[in-house]
């Protein structure tokens, strides 16, 4: 299973990214001012640094469940928001605390989806929005397709492993039916797509060395020959002759609901 517990590492393998996601994410929900936001599954604190940047909220919350993401987040925020150490199925708000809830890259992680989404909507007040949105997996997040469309190729046995075999949740349709399957109204479904453009094959390659999310978790695992034979195949498929920069982009499937 994978580790979040350091933040700064996270940060280099996939935070850059997140945070640029999450700012199309917020300008296209295009919210009202003056709202209470909550993030699930904030991590490091990128769609809530987005959030207060770009949405002029009257609250920002954030629940993970990694204290050492929520440090990297505090830091960051500089004390404006309301960090707890909490499972997004569980939240500890009373009912109708929020105007909006969030959650970005999370919503696959939570062992049963469909639980948590029942208790965003158990916190969000009448009349407010729940919104999500997690990478896809099976194509357009290409960063980690080419990555273990390669792991797999030498490794088979790393099949189970790939984010699109783990979770089916992150396609638009069950994505959308967890949200009606919770009682909420007007649910659409988009996407977001952002170029992830690195310097070289050393900046694409060395965050999957930290440890941070399931393909560095499993990188780290393997036998250093294994990790060598990976990153020569990696290298070969991702790199262009004559070009050191490596420019690829990354869609994330989002869903919105409404409470009535
Ligand atoms: C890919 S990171 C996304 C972090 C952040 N939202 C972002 O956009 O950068 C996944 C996050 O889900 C969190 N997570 C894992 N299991 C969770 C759970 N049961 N409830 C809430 N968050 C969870 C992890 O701690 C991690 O911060």
């Amino acid at each position: 299973m994978e580790r979040w517990d350091g933040g700064d590492a996270y940060e280099l393998f996939m935070g850059r990214w997140s945070h640029e996601v999450a700012t199309v994410f917020v300008g296209e929900l295009a919210p009202s001012d003056g709202l209470k936001w909550l993030d699930v599954g904030c991590g490091t604190g990128a769609l809530l640094e987005v959030i207060t940047t770009r949405a002029n909220p009257s609250s920002i919350s954030g629940v993970d469940p990694s204290p050492e993401f929520l440090a990297t987040a505090a830091d960051r925020l500089g004390g404006l928001a309301d960090l707890h150490v909490a499972d997004g199925e569980h939240l500890p708000f009373d009912d109708n605390s929020f105007d909006v809830v969030v959650s970005g890259l999370a919503l696959n992680f939570m062992p049963d989806p469909e639980a948590a989404v029942k208790d965003w909507r158990r916190v969000t007040g009448p009349g407010g929005v729940v919104s999500a949105y997690v990478w896809d997996y099976a194509d357009g997040m290409q960063f980690l397709r080419s990555f273990w469309d390669a792991a797999i190729a030498l490794d088979p046995a790393a099949e189970p492993l790939d984010e699109a075999r783990r979770f089916p949740v992150c396609q638009p349709d069950a994505l959308g039916g967890i949200f009606e399957a919770n009682g909420l109204a007007n649910v659409t479904t988009s996407s977001v797509e952002v170029p992830t453009v690195f310097s070289d094959f050393d900046d694409y390659w060395s965050p999957f060395l930290l440890g941070q999310g399931p393909a560095p978790s499993y990188t780290s695992a393997l036998s250093e020959s294994a990790r060598d034979a990976l990153q020569h195949r990696l290298r070969e498929v991702l790199e262009d002759e004559g070009q050191s920069q490596i420019s690829l982009s990354a869609r994330a499937w989002t869903v919105t609901g409404h409470l009535r």
